[in-house]
C-alpha cells in the first residue's frame, strides 16, 4: 500500500541519493549526457523496478535509484530481494562468489534481478538470433538463461581473472563480472531497429577501457579482409542483423574486444573446463598462428559463399570471434554459435569433437557432400583428394585408428593455439587452426 508519508520520505532519500551520487558522478563515467543516451537511463525503456514502484510509486523510469540506494535500504527496509548492504550503494549484492559454476539463480548476480527470467524481465536473445538471423524465440530469452546453457563465460572465473589483473585496478575485488565487459552507465540498446544508428550502438566496454563504449567507431572493417557472414542465406543479407555490408563497416571490432583477455600472454583458468585456456594468437607473428586470424590461409581452400565468391579479392580473410562464438553462453560447447553464416547448425556440438564439430566448419567450408556430392559430414576430399590437400593416403594407421575406423578427432589438429605436434613424424609443417 502506498501512503503519502512513505512516499515523501522516500523522496527525501532519493534526493539525497541523487545529490551524493551526482556529485561524485561529475568526474565519473555516469555523467548525465552519456547516461541519458544509455539503455538504462532512457526515459522510456530504461531501468524501472516494479518492487520499488509498487511501494513508492514515484521513481521515474531511468532513475539511478532503480539500481543505487543510499544505505542498504530505503525507508528502513530493503526492497526485495533483500540481502544486506551491497557495494557501490547498489540495491543488491553484486555477485555471489560461492557460485563457482552454473546453474545461476537471480540471487547470484545484481544484473540478473532485471536481466533474468522472472519478475521484471528484459528480453535479451543470443547473438545467433539478434545478429545472426535465427528465429526469434528459438534460443535463450534472457541473459540469465544464456549463462545457464551447456557452455558459458563462467562468471566466477571472469570475476577472479579481472580482479587479479593489475591493469584492471578499477574493477576492485567487489566488482561484478558483467562489468568486466559492460559499463552499466553507458551501455546502449543494440538490438532495436527503431533506434537511429542501429546497429552501431554499443553495449560493450573493454575491461581496459571501462569508461568508454567499444565498437561504435572501432570496426571489423579495419581488418582489410573481413568478410561479413550471411545473416540469411535465403536472401543473401549480411550480419549484423541483415543490415551489414560485405566489409564489416557495421560490425564492432570484436577481435580487439575479446583479445583484451584472450591473447598470447594472459593466463586464464577455467573452472568449468578444469584447465588453463589455450592462448589465442590473432596477430601476425607467433609460432601458433591462427588461420582464421591474420595468418594467411593454406593451400586447400574449398569455401562456401560469401567467402567463395570474394576469395579472389581477399587474399587473407580475418574473422571476427563472434562469427563463430556467442558472448554469454551456448547450447554447444565452447560458446559456439547455434547459427553461423546464415544457417542453423545441424545439431548440438558436443564435447566428442568429431562429427558434431564439423557442423561448425561446414557452414563456411565444403564437406564431401558439398565439394563432390560425396558423403555428408565426411571430410576426406579436403584432406586427401582435393588439389592442395595435405595428406597422401598411405600408412593409414599413422593417423586413423584403423583402416576401417576412419574418423579422427578434428581437435587433434584444429583448435586455437595448436601446433601440429599430434602428427609427430608425420607433421607436414602446416599449421592448422
Ligand atoms: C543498471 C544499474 C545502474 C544504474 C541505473 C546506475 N548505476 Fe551507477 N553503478 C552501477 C554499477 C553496477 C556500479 C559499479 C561499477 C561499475 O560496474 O561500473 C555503479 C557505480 C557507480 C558509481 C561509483 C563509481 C563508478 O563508476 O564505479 C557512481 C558514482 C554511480 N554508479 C553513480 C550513478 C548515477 C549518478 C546514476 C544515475 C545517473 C547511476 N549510477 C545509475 C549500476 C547502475
Ligand atoms: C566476456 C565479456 C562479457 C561478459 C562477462 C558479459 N557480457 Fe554481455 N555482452 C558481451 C558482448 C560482446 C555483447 C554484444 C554481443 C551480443 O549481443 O551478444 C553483450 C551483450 C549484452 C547485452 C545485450 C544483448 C542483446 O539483447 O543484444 C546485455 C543485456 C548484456 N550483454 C548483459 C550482460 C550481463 C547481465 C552480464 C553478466 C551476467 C554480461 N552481459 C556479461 C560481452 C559480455
Ligand atoms: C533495475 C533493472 C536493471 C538492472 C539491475 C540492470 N539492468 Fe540492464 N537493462 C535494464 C533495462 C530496462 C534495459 C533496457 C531494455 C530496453 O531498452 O528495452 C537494460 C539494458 C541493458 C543493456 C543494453 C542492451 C539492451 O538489452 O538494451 C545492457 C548491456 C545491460 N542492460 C547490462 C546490464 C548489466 C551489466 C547490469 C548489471 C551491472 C544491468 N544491466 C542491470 C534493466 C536493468
Ligand atoms: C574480461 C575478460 C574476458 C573477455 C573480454 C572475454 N573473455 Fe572469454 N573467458 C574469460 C575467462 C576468465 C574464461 C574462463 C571461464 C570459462 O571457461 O568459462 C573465458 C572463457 C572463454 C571460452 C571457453 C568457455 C568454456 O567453454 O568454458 C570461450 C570460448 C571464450 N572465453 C570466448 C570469448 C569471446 C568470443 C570473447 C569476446 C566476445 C571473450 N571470450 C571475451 C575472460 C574473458
Ligand atoms: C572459425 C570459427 C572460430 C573463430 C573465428 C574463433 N573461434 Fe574460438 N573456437 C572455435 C572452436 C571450433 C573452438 C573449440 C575448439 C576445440 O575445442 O577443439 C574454439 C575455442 C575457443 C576457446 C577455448 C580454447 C580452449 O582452451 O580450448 C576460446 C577461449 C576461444 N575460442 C576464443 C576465441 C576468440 C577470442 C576469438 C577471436 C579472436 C575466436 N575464438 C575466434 C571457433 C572459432
Ligand atoms: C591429422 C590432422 C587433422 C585432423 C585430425 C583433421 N584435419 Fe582438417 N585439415 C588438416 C590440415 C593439415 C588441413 C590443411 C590446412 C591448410 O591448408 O592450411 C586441413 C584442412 C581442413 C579444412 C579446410 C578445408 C578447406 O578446403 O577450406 C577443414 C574445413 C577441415 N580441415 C575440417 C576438419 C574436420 C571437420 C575434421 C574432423 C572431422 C578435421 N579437419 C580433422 C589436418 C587435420
Ligand atoms: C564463419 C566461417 C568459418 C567457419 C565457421 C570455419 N571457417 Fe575455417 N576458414 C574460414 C575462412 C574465411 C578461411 C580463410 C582464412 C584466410 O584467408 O586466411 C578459413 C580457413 C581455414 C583453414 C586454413 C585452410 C584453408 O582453407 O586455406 C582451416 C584449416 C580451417 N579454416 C579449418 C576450419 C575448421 C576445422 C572449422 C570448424 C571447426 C572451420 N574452419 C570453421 C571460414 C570459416
Ligand atoms: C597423415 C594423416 C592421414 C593419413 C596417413 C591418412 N589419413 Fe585419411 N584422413 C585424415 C584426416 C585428417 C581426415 C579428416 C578427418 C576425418 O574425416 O575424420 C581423413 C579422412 C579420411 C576419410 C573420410 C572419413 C570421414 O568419414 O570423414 C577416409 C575414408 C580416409 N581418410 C581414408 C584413409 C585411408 C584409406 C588411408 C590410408 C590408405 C588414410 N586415410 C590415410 C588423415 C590421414
Amino acid at each position: 500500500m502506498v501512503t503519502r508519508s512513505w512516499s515523501s520520505r522516500s523522496n527525501r532519500y532519493l534526493f539525497l541519493l541523487i545529490g551524493i551520487l551526482l556529485s561524485i558522478a561529475f568526474s565519473s563515467p555516469a555523467n548525465s549526457g552519456t547516461y541519458l543516451a544509455s539503455a538504462h537511463g532512457d526515459p522510456i525503456n530504461g531501468v524501472n523496478s516494479t518492487t520499488l514502484d509498487l511501494k513508492y510509486g514515484d521513481y521515474a523510469i531511468g532513475n539511478c535509484g532503480h539500481c543505487h540506494q543510499m544505505h542498504a535500504s530505503i525507508d528502513g527496509a530493503q526492497p526485495e530481494p533483500a540481502n544486506g548492504p551491497a557495494p557501490h550503494a547498489l540495491f543488491f549484492n553484486f555477485f555471489n562468489p560461492l557460485r563457482t559454476q552454473n546453474l545461476y539463480f537471480e540471487t547470484d548476480n545484481f544484473c540478473f534481478y532485471c536481466h533474468g527470467d522472472t519478475g521484471q524481465q528484459v528480453l535479451n536473445q543470443d547473438y545467433s538470433t539478434t545478429f545472426g538471423g535465427a528465429v526469434s524465440g528459438s534460443g535463450p530469452q534472457s541473459i540469465l538463461s544464456a549463462f545457464n546453457l551447456q557452455s558459458y563465460h563462467n562468471l566466477y572465473d571472469v570475476w577472479n581473472f579481472v580482479s587479479n589483473t593489475p591493469a584492471y585496478a578499477w574493477f576492485g575485488s567487489a566488482g561484478n563480472p558483467c562489468s568486466a565487459c559492460h559499463n552499466p552507465h553507458l551501455a546502449k540498446r543494440t538490438w532495436s531497429s527503431i533506434q537511429p544508428g542501429f546497429p552501431l550502438l554499443s553495449a560493450i566496454s573493454k575491461p581496459d577501457g571501462h569508461n568508454a563504449l567499444w565498437g561504435e567507431n572501432e570496426l571489423m572493417q579495419s581488418y582489410l579482409s573481413y568478410e561479413a557472414p550471411y545473416f540469411k542465406t535465403s536472401d543473401l543479407t549480411r550480419e549484423p542483423a541483415g543490415v551489414g555490408d560485405a566489409n564489416g563497416s557495421n560490425t564492432p571490432d570484436y577481435v580487439s574486444f575479446c583479445s583484451s583477455c584472450h591473447n598470447t600472454t594472459n593466463v586464464i583458468w577455467s573452472t568449468t573446463l578444469n584447465r588453463e585456456l589455450k592462448k589465442i594468437d590473432w596477430g601476425v607473428v607467433g609460432l601458433e598462428q591462427d588461420k582464421h586470424g591474420p595468418s594467411p590461409r593454406g593451400s586447400v581452400s574449398h569455401f562456401r559463399d560469401p567467402y567463395l565468391s570474394s576469395e579472389a579479392g581477399k587474399s587473407n580473410f580475418v574473422l571476427s570471434c563472434l562469427d563463430c562464438h556467442e558472448s554469454h553462453g551456448s547450447e554447444n560447447i565452447m560458446l559456439l554459435r547455434r547459427r553461423i553464416n546464415g544457417e542453423n547448425l545441424e545439431g548440438v556440438v558436443d564435447a566428442l569433437n568429431t562429427v558434431t564439430k564439423g557442423y561448425v566448419c561446414k557452414r563456411c567450408h565444403q564437406d564431401d557432400f558439398a565439394a563432390i556430392g560425396g558423403t555428408a559430414d565426411s571430410w576426406e576430399y579436403v584432406h586427401h583428394n582435393a588439389p592442395g590437400a595435405p595428406y597422401a593416403q598411405t600408412q593409414c594407421t599413422d593417423c586413423h585408428v584403423s583402416e576401417l575406423d576412419t574418423h579422427i578427432d578434428c581437435g587433434n589438429c584444429h583448435a586455437h593455439g595448436l601446433d601440429d605436434s599430434w602428427l609427430g613424424a608425420n607433421a607436414t609443417g602446416l599449421k592448422t587452426f
